[in-house]
């Protein structure tokens, strides 16, 4: 598995760039790699994006696309084009969709970002599954989408820790699994359902771990992930 780096991926959940600018003004750039999302991609948009790769951060660029191929293929070309380290798409668009997210990635000069997809989304229940006519249950479906993604030659998917073992397993080594809804040890679950530590999804299988207000709201961010850093390479897969 290609997990060169910090293995750390901090979200950045700010409504705007000045606030997220002040955090990241603060943090040490050879311990993390950040996550930007839809809030504040539409609020501070392309260009803070780029400012981030220039300041020398690997990018997660987590907009999630999902809409005809032709769409999400420039959609995919015009993320790879800021230089990002990891961008995905949602794996529900299908394999027309996935395949021509694949080959608008791999069309692009220079470094070739990391393409994943979003299986099903952990808000997900096993109801909305059967309203929206889909069959065999949340972990089956999770598994067959992976499988769908790998079969389109995507990178990996976004998973949580509990689905990491069996995707693992069935997936095999070099496939990325990045995983949210971790905490440190002692700490609230705040609105996630479920949570996992840090060293717990690494043994589980996660590639890399998405972490937000752990670190966004630590007094000492540098310090929560350094310990976090240590407590992973403790792990047995690490
Ligand atoms: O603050 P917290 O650690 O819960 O933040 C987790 C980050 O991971 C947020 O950006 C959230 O949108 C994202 N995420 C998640 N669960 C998923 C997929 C993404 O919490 N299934």
């Amino acid at each position: 598995m290609e997990t060169r780096g910090p293995r750390i991926i901090v979200a950045l959940d700010y409504p705007e760039a000045g606030s997220a600018e002040a955090f990241v003004r603060t943090l040490d750039a050879s311990l993390c790699r950040l996550k930007v999302g839809k809030e504040l991609f539409t609020a501070a948009g392309p260009k803070f994006v780029e400012g981030l790769v220039r300041q020398g951060f690997d990018v997660f660029l987590d907009l999630k696309f999902h809409d005809i191929p032709n769409t999400v293929a420039q959609a995919c070309k015009s993320t790879a084009r800021l230089g990002v380290w990891m961008l995905n798409v949602h794996a529900l668009g299908g394999r027309g969709m996935l395949s021509a997210a694949r080959e608008a990635v791999d069309s692009i000069a220079g470094p070739r970002p990391h393409l994943i997809a979003v299986t099903l989304l952990t808000s997900m229940t096993a109801e909305d599954l059967v309203d929206l006519g889909i069959e065999g249950g949340v972990e089956d479906s999770v598994s067959r989408l992976a499988a769908l993604s790998a079969r389109c030659g995507l990178d990996g998917v976004v998973c949580s820790a509990q689905e990491a073992s069996r995707l693992r397993a069935e997936r095999g080594g070099q496939f990325l699994l990045v995983t949210p809804g971790i905490r440190l040890a002692g700490e609230g679950a705040q609105d996630q359902k479920r949570v996992t530590t840090a060293r717990d999804a690494i043994e589980m299988g996660a590639s890399y771990l998405v972490m937000g207000r752990s670190i966004t709201r630590a007094k000492e961010p540098n310090a929560v992930l350094r310990a976090t850093i240590q407590a992973i390479a403790s792990a047995g897969s690490a």
